[in-house]
């Protein structure tokens, strides 16, 4: 799962998460934990720190190998299978870019946003290298981004809801975002199913700026978020136990 955390490239945290959990230190850990949690309070903290971990990590991010390239062109693959030419897209947490990009040619328009302007500077300039013209970026989190209710057609957030502070609270303002019959395509490490000391591990490597803000849920409780907020479950897969879980969420007609 550690793989998946930071998407489908191999993070370089993996030897911090290998260094650090050990089942028999939960405790410790737990004690030690406490103090972190004041931080949601000030969610402008948050996401400074946030902004500031995804920014001082771009570069190399955008040149990590993809871990499992079947797997991402299986989403990729099975996403295109929604779109239609007329439709309006909307990326949040797209990164560097590259598969707004590669989805560009299958819809009318896509606007991608990230928190980290850095992020956001890689991926605009790959758009301007290959003259992408129906695609927009712009730094935004998605708390503070907004467009008309019932405007968008689909919506995308790929590995990025186990990285939110709230995130019934984003798939609520995603659902009110879609057209009837609109599609929220997902792609989530649930660490939940097989790391739950995680819980204690994060905050701390939050708290050291090692780690993004991380969230530790099953795939069972993310099915329940999505179908509480409204969206029927339609495709849902998850390439391997270990690997970020798969899904497209229709909103109801
Ligand atoms: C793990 S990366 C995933 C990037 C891309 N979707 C992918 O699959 O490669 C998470 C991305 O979410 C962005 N991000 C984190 N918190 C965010 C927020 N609250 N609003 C918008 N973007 C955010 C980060 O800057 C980063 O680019």
């Amino acid at each position: 799962m550690a793989g998946s955390l930071l998407r489908h490239k191999q993070p370089p945290l993996l030897s911090l998460l290998r260094a650090n959990p050990k089942p028999g230190s939960q405790e410790g850990l737990r004690k030690c934990a406490q103090p972190l949690t004041f931080r949601s309070a000030t969610s402008g903290v948050v996401v400074d720190r946030s902004a500031k971990f995804w920014d001082k990590i771009a570069e190399r991010y955008s040149k990590q190998p993809i871990a499992d390239e079947a797997a991402y062109q299986k989403k990729l693959q099975v996403t295109r299978g929604y779109f239609r030419p007329d439709m309006e897209v909307l990326e949040f947490g797209c990164g560097t870019g590259s598969t707004a990009i590669t989805h560009a040619p299958y819809v009318k328009h896509i606007l991608a946003i990230d928190i980290s302007s850095k992020m956001i500077e890689i991926a605009q300039g790959k758009a301007d290298a290959e003259d992408i013209e129906n695609i927009a970026f712009q730094r935004s989190t998605i708390d503070a981004f907004s467009v008309p209710d019932g405007s968008l057609d689909a919506v995308l957030g790929l590995s990025i809801l186990h990285l939110l502070d709230n995130k019934e609270r984003v798939i609520n303002k995603v659902r009110k975002m879609l057209k009837p019959g609109g599609f929220f395509v997902t792609s989530t490490a649930c660490l939940g199913d097989s790391m739950k000391y995680f819980k204690f591990v994060a905050p701390i490597g939050t708290f050291l700026s090692l780690l993004p803000l991380v969230k530790v849920f099953t795939t069972s409780e993310l099915v329940a978020s999505l179908t509480e907020a409204g969206f029927e479950i339609d495709y849902q897969w998850q390439p391997r136990k270990d690997a970020a879980v798969f899904i497209v969420a229709k909103k109801a007609q």
